[in-house]
């Protein structure tokens, strides 16, 4: 298990980080939430009235900020500039620029190497978008989840603590249709990876299997 490396991936709301969590929880290896670190760059973009429909703009300063993610995955942190960001990037206005941002190749290619150092020689679990196709396409174990958009929706509205159910709705599908459309590392199911529709599992179920596929290649 010291070496392994977890794939996680998969469209907003589909269960990722409460699996990515227990997952690694359970077996006793580091987590990474990518998603928080392109909204921990979407927001030091809006700190610093970066237009963040001008990806040329984007793109200049995509290197400025100083991100720091810890890999415990019972307390994961996350810091700009020294600044904690864990609540601010789950604000609205994040969630709605996050996107755009995602898509700069200049932003991607920073994380790139950014999450290539995290994960270094392993023994984690690494939850985005294009973590199996592009960030660790040698990940030993990939899974791809998916949830239907009305679980999805349910689910993120009540996390993000009773937001509106329809406009969490449209949030998500806005996102994914941005996410799956872009150039650069679109989302997108893995070669090699497990596909698990999360809708009618519980979480402790999805957590299971995912820890059976991890067992199955040690
Ligand atoms: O996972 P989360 O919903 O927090 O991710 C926020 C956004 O970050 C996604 O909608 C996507 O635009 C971007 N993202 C990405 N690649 C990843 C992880 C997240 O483009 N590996």
């Amino acid at each position: 298990l010291a070496t392994v490396v977890v794939a996680l991936d998969g469209p907003s709301g589909s269960g990722k980080s409460s699996t990515a969590r227990g997952v690694a929880s359970r077996l006793g290896l580091r987590y990474l939430d990518t998603g928080a670190q392109f909204r921990a760059i979407t927001w030091w973009m809006l700190q610093h009235e970066v237009d963040v429909h001008d990806a040329a703009a984007v793109a200049a300063r995509a290197d400025e900020a100083v991100l720091a993610s810890g890999t415990d995955p019972q307390a994961p942190t996350i810091t700009v500039d020294g600044t904690d960001v864990a609540t601010a990037i789950r604000q609205a206005d994040v969630t709605g620029a996050v996107s755009p941002v995602s898509a700069v190749p200049e932003v991607r290619a920073r994380l790139l190497a950014d999450q290539r150092a995290l994960i270094g020689e392993g023994g984690i679990v690494v939850e985005g978008r294009d973590i199996g196709s592009v960030v660790a396409p040698d990940a030993q174990v990939k899974v791809y989840l998916t949830a239907d958009p009305a679980a999805r929706a349910v689910r993120r509205a009540a996390e993000e603590g009773g937001s509106d159910v329809e406009a969490t709705r449209a949030s998500l599908l806005s996102r994914d249709t941005i996410d799956s459309g872009r150039a650069t590392a679109p989302l997108t199911m893995p070669d090699g990876a497990v596909h698990i529709d999360t809708t009618d599992f519980t979480l402790d179920e999805v957590i299971d299997q995912v820890v059976a596929l991890v067992g199955a290649v040690e």
